[in-house]
């Protein structure tokens, strides 16, 4: 069984797929966690994350890197959003990726076009999105749980900018596979967003 989750920063896709994997006993793959390692790698080596050769040159960036606490930051999912537009960066990190889902016993992935350029074959497919007041609110509270006290209207701004490119870029753009079910969670609290979830991930299995 694969699962596909994808969905807008701050959806609560994360979440969502970190229990679903729980659930079924299934490996998950934060494939954001990808594209946020070449975007880090880019400013290691100094190059410019908006050029397709500094961005493909980061893409064989060390495994180690995905630890890098760093990686969770607003500055490097900027970095991401900016290497991902290039596709030869996504070429670059499509056969990881493949291998993750099509190893056997199945696996849960979450991003952004899991459901339509990973594994369009998958047995479920998930698309959760959230308004942007609600995914604000959501990353204010994150923060400033970390000891970080950002404007909210600052974050609204980046979430929306990064909407933006995410949905209007030409390669792979943020949109729900045809044959993907919705999860508004803007009102759920996170069990039950969870519960919706599986609830509707049993309705597609
Ligand atoms: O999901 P996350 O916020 O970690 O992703 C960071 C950025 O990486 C996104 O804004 C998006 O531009 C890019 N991304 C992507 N395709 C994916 C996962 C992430 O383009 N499958």
């Amino acid at each position: 069984m694969i699962i596909a989750v994808d969905g807008p920063t701050a959806s609560g896709k994360g979440t969502i797929a970190k229990a679903l994997a729980a659930h079924y006993g299934l490996p998950h793959l934060d494939t954001g966690l990808l594209y946020r390692a070449v975007g880090r790698q880019v400013a290691t080596n100094g190059g410019n994350p908006d050029d397709a050769g500094d961005a493909l040159a980061a893409c064989g960036f060390a495994d180690g890197l995905l630890d890098d606490p760093e990686l969770r930051s607003e500055a490097s999912g900027g970095l991401a959003s900016r290497v991902s537009v290039h596709p030869a960066v996504r070429q670059a990190l499509y056969e990881r990726q493949r291998a993750f889902a099509t190893q056997s016993g199945g696996a849960v992935l979450d991003g952004r076009d899991i459901g339509t350029v990973i594994a369009p074959e998958a047995t479920a497919k998930l698309f959760v999105i959230a308004s942007v007041g609600a995914r604000a609110a959501r990353r204010h509270a994150e923060m400033l749980s970390q000891g970080r006290d950002v404007a909210l209207a600052d974050i609204e701004a980046d979430l929306a900018a990064r909407d933006e490119r995410d949905r209007n870029r030409s390669a792979a753009p943020l949109r729900p596979a045809p044959d993907a079910i919705t999860l508004d969670t803007s009102d759920l609290g996170r069990e039950a967003a969870i519960a919706a979830a599986i609830a509707l991930v049993e309705q597609m299995r």
